[in-house]
């Protein structure tokens, strides 16, 4: 059946098994506490004994960490130069931590990941949403979480939290943050099975709990 312009193809179109390892990603704005439920997912699952793998894009490799540094703190670079930046750092990293990790039983869980990308480049950047997926699941070779949790943020609450230093994407605009948080929350509402969405202003220990029990369902699901 062919799509029409409105029905873009669903998020799974492609994907590859995580088996026989564990794949959760964080998303959402700038300063919706992405790194703190990180740490307490992880904290969990380790004395669990699972073992798990925790990083963060872009990032996480030594080449990562280069182009991190170039698309966030450098100067202006053309916004299909950045689409382009973050592909490249997710591709290196799949390659080198991720799919290993996976290939190894690891539970991965990073902070950030594709949605990423099609949230801030593609709504926010208005480079369309349906290219940057593309971009983006071709880079990654279809590699797709198990379970992604979206914080969601007001772009005004986010703001305040994150303080005066700002990078390159933190310092954009309000409206240009509005259209990023629009971006997770549409791709969160196309997958309801494969994503959670927590509002970010509840107490830490709360968000953990309600990221636990969505869990707990996907492994459920799994066995
Ligand atoms: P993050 O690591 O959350 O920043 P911080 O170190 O302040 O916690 O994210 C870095 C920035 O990169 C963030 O503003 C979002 C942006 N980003 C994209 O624009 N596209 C992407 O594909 C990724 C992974 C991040």
């Amino acid at each position: 059946m062919s799509q029409t312009p409105d029905a873009p193809p669903h998020l799974d179109a492609g994907r590859v098994s995580t088996a026989p390892g564990l794949f959760v990603c964080f998303e959402g704005g700038d300063g919706a506490g992405k790194s703190t439920q990180v740490r307490l997912l992880a904290e969990f699952l380790d004395r669990d004994g699972r073992d798990v793998l925790v990083t963060r894009q872009p990032g996480g490799t030594t080449l990562g960490a280069q182009i991190r540094e170039l698309v966030l703190h450098g100067d202006h670079v053309s916004p299909r130069a950045e689409a382009l930046l973050f592909a490249a750092d997710k591709a290196h990293h799949v390659d080198e931590l991720i799919r290993p990790a996976l290939s190894a039983g690891r539970v991965v869980i990073t902070d950030r990941y594709t949605d990423s990308s099609i949230a801030y480049q593609g709504a926010g950047r208005e480079l369309g949403g349906e290219e940057i997926r593309q971009l983006q699941h071709w880079a990654v070779g279809g590699l797709l979480p198990d379970l992604t949790v979206v914080l969601d943020v007001s772009p005004e609450v986010g703001r305040a939290r994150r303080g005066d230093v700002q990078d390159r994407l933190e310092s954009e605009t309000d409206d240009f943050h509005h259209a990023v948080r629009r971006g997770f929350l549409d791709l969160a509402a196309r997958d309801p099975d494969r994503y959670v969405v927590v509002d970010a202003s509840l107490p830490p220990e709360e968000i953990r709990a309600r990221v636990l029990a969505r869990l707990e369902e996907v492994l459920e699901e799994r066995r």
